[in-house]
């Protein structure tokens, strides 16, 4: 339902937000609840606003993010808000020619796959280079009232799987052969596009942003050994580098299940964690000082209401044995999914018991 002023539901609220309660692995009055992909496609009103402006351009019109970003929470009451932008915002800001591909994805023009490549396309991002993400954000904190705003930010991995392969990619054969075989090329990749991100985070929660999320989407391509070796450091770096921030941070991957516990020792508040993983199993790899999001499989919310639920309540039982759980799905929200489905759903995690 419509809440007048758009200000967030009493339930997200309050002067204590149970979301960052549960990111912290404080004591909460109900579980949190927030979708990746909440904003976007699967609301009417999201399209209509988006009709006929390019994906990348409504990302540098302040009003149309706060539109955005606000439509989910209005509709829904959930306890977050993420940022409506995209991983790729601050790596056009720097001057990389790409674009998104409705259906597809980014895709780059001229792909980064050497060390000079690297060293003289990719420069530091500078506050300025993004001054419409300040003025978003600025915006969403005042409309938000307590309901806390994630800032996010793509980790170095899966930029440079976009950057090496020129557009998305199935096996990332082209970004393996660069890690394996350009030590140089790859450090020179993977260090600027941890600076970008970490100053991309730094922006957001300079202007307000509450906690933030890095997105290493498609990580779950690698072994946990090439984890350590090639990427870890990176993950590390840009956790660490915004940890002066005082926010929580989430770190997430897609098919990370070998992954959960190294992602957790890469620095992150919260380990989000896929459906693929039994989500009590998942809470062990990623162990006590973490608290955990996820994991209902995005594709349930196409089962009847009593299979939703069961799984549902099947998440939130499993999520009591974490330090703090923050219920999500195990990746975004599909287009074609029923938002009175996600309606329901988060209503059925609010009224779920806790304590
Ligand atoms: O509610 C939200 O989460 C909105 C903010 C958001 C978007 N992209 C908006 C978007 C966030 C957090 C992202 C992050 C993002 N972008 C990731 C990490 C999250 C994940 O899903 O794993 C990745 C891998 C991308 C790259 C990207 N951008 C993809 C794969 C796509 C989809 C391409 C398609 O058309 O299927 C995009 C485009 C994009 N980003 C859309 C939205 C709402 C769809 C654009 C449209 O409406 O046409």
């Amino acid at each position: 339902e419509e809440r007048p002023g758009g200000t967030a539901s009493p339930q997200a609220g309050g002067t204590t937000s149970a979301f960052l309660a549960a990111c912290r692995g404080e004591k909460v009055d109900h579980v949190p609840v927030w979708f990746m992909r909440q904003a976007g496609r699967s609301l009417p009103e999201y399209r209509k606003v988006r009709e006929g402006v390019p994906m990348l351009e409504s990302c540098t019109r302040p009003e149309m993010v706060v539109e955005i970003t606000m439509q989910p929470v209005r509709r829904y009451g959930v306890d977050a808000a993420i940022f409506y932008s995209d991983i790729v915002v601050p790596l056009k800001a720097v001057g990389v020619d790409l674009d998104i591909v409705p259906g597809t994805g980014p895709v780059v023009d001229e792909p980064i796959r050497t060390r000079k490549a690297a060293e003289k396309r990719l420069r530091a991002l500078e506050p300025d280079d993004v001054r419409y993400v300040t003025e978003a954000v600025r915006g969403l904190v005042s409309e938000l009232g307590d309901t806390p705003l994630i800032g996010f930010a793509g980790a170095p991995f899966t930029l440079a799987s976009y950057l090496v392969e020129g557009g998305p990619s199935r096996d990332h054969r082209l970004t393996k052969e660069l890690m394996y075989s350009a030590p140089d090329a790859w450090d020179a990749l993977m260090s600027r596009l941890a600076d970008i991100a970490a100053a991309f985070l730094r922006v957001q929660v300079d202007a307000g942003a509450r906690a933030v999320q890095l997105f290493d989407s498609w990580v779950g391509t690698l072994s946990r050994a090439d984890y350590v070796r090639y990427v870890k450091p990176y993950a590390a770096k840009v956790l660490s580098s915004v940890a002066d921030l005082g926010v929580p941070r989430i770190h997430f991957g897609v098919g990370t299940g070998e992954l959960l516990g190294e992602m957790a020792d890469a620095g992150a508040d919260v380990v989000g964690v896929d459906w693929r993983v039994d989500l009590a199993e998942g809470i062990e790899r990623v162990g006590k000082g973490r608290s955990v999001q996820g994991n209902l499989d995005p594709t349930v919310l196409f089962a009847p209401q009593d299979v939703i639920e069961a799984k549902a309540r099947a998440v939130l039982e499993a999520g009591r044995s974490a330090r703090g759980h923050v219920f999500n799905l195990g990746h975004g929200v599909l287009p074609a999914t029923d938002p009175d489905a996600l309606a329901r759903l988060v209503e059925l995690v609010h009224s779920y018991e806790v304590g």
